[in-house]
């Protein structure tokens, strides 16, 4: 660990495009949908990017923090990881002590960060995942954020459609599964979705909400005398089946 760059627990990257997910880095644009809750929230914001790559959300992230404002990032790339530093983070640093800047250099599922945050922006490429790791990964998310915050996570748009033609069958199976465990994710947490036609290719940015239906269902819980518990368990016992 050097300055605030902690490198630890890194493993050798194999240069596959499953990681990175893409050629081209994002367009701020949708730089700007994927960070715009930051700006909305009051008092020092705790932030954390996952898969800062080359870092187009991170310039826009650290435009909009301010003195008393923490942010971590997560990058599984250790020549990311250098770049970043060398092109944005030490200077960065230097211009605003009064912001803590944490780069961790391993994978979110292991990486030492402790939450919680109230934004959570990742640019991971789910749609290169296996399921699993994309459930672990979001699992792991969903403990570091606030019941309240928000998590920010995109994909091209019509890349399942595009993909799944040259694609085996193994291939569009697991598409399907990483479609339906995004949709189970976006039902369970509230979530959004924006069309960012200013990125190549287009992009959608999905928004999603901490633990925030639970609470909900908790207080109308204590109104209905039990009942939304009730659903509230099923919910639960579907998404188990869903994880399953
Ligand atoms: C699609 S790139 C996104 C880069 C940048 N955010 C952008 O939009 O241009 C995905 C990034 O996630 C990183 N990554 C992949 N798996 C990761 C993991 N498990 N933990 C942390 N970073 C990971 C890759 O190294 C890569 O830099």
């Amino acid at each position: 660990m050097y300055g605030d760059f902690a490198c630890s627990g890194v493993r050798p990257l194999r240069r596959d495009f499953r990681h990175t997910g893409s050629v081209w880095p994002s367009s701020p644009i949708l730089a700007q949908a994927m960070t715009s809750a930051i700006a909305a929230i009051d008092g020092p914001r705790r932030v954390l990017e996952v898969g800062p790559g080359t870092g187009p959300f991170t310039k826009s992230i650290l435009r909009k923090l301010r003195a008393g404002d923490h942010f971590e990032m997560v990058e599984i790339n250790r020549n990311f990881c250098r770049k970043l530093e060398k092109d944005l983070l030490s200077g960065y640093r230097d211009r605003h002590p009064n912001v803590t800047v944490r780069l961790h250099c391993a994978p979110i599922e292991e990486a030492r960060v402790e939450g919680p945050f109230d934004v959570i922006v990742c640019g991971l490429p789910f749609n290169n995942f296996p399921p699993k790791l994309m459930r672990q990964i979001f699992r792991r998310m969903f403990e570091l954020l606030k019941d309240d915050g928000e998590l920010v996570y995109f994909e091209y748009a019509g890349v399942r459609v595009l993909k799944g033609p040259i694609m085996d069958s193994a291939g569009r199976a697991r598409l399907k599964r990483i479609n339906a465990y995004g949709q189970s994710l976006r039902r369970h947490h509230d979530g959004s979705k924006e069309l960012i036609l200013g990125n190549f290719p287009p992009a959608i940015a999905y928004r999603l909400k901490g633990e925030r239906r639970t609470s909900i269902a908790a207080k109308s819980d204590a109104k209905s005398g039990g009942k939304a518990s009730k659903k509230a368990s099923g919910t639960r016992a579907r998404r188990e089946r869903q994880r399953a």
